[in-house]
């Protein structure tokens, strides 16, 4: 395993991203920091991360295919990796909350982004940047975080959780051709599948739906109230739970 370990840098996928462009590095190079200072979330959201307690880190991959049916594929890699890494630590009611944050006994502990290049040749290249709450106890505003230490009352060994996770990550990815074994998988893991769930538009009004499923492209697909199937993207909605 190729691990880059900084002390403190802006944002680890930021780094990987600037790294990747100016040297040929192996597949699944990881870069990891003990003080991410500038982290990116989804949204346009930052990722704040306290120093030394938690892994935030970023994975490199180049695909070998120029077409990979579809992108989203690496995100669904990647939430079910993480999941089933923390199994092995005995995390218990592991859910991925589209579209694709990780929850442990209903709290977030994991975040994920993902960030995609396609180069000129035609090849794809992903940064699969990964902030996971590993010892960090306190959370001020933000009441549905929490982190592994925080559910389990015990203190976790960053690395090795590292290395199951690049593991975990390298050996669904070899599976990436079996595309209807992973969305299975997915969906047997989404968090409130087939269950009245709260949402908010763009426009703050919340509504009732009921999750179907999510799209080939990444789009959550939501049974609403007068009984019509209705796609949404992650700028479009967000579920209030
Ligand atoms: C989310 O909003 O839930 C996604 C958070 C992703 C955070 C990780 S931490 C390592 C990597 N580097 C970043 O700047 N962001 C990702």
């Amino acid at each position: 395993m190729n691990i880059i370990k900084l002390n403190a840098i802006d944002s680890t996928n930021n780094f990987l991203k600037e790294l990747s462009a100016t040297q040929i590095i192996e597949n699944f190079t990881t870069v990891v920091t003990e003080n991410q200072l500038n982290g990116k979330g989804q949204r346009g959201a930052s990722w704040v991360s306290e120093n030394g307690k938690n892994l935030t880190f970023s994975i490199f991959i180049r695909h070998p295919e120029k077409n990979l049916n579809n992108l989203y594929i690496i995100n669904i890699i990647t939430s079910i990796a993480i999941i089933e890494a923390l199994k092995e630590y005995h995390l218990n009611d592991l859910h991925i909350k589209w579209p694709n944050d990780i929850l442990s006994e209903n709290k977030k502990i994991c975040g994920i982004l993902v960030e995609n290049t396609i180069k000129s040749n035609g090849k794809i290249q992903s940064i699969v940047g990964i902030g996971l709450n590993v010892n960090q106890r306190k959370f001020e505003n933000l009441p549905q975080a929490s982190s592994l230490a925080q559910l389990k009352n015990k203190v976790f060994d960053k690395d090795s959780l590292l290395k199951s996770i690049i593991q975990a990550l390298k050996s669904n990815y070899k599976k990436r051709d079996d595309i209807n074994f992973l969305w299975k998988k997915y969906h047997s893991l989404l968090f409130k599948m087939g269950i009245p769930t709260v949402f908010e538009n763009k426009q703050q009004v919340k509504f009732m739906a009921i999750i179907q499923g999510v799209s080939s492209v990444g789009k959550l697909q939501l049974q609403l109230e007068n009984d019509t199937i209705k796609e949404f993207d992650i700028k479009e909605i967000k579920m209030l739970y």
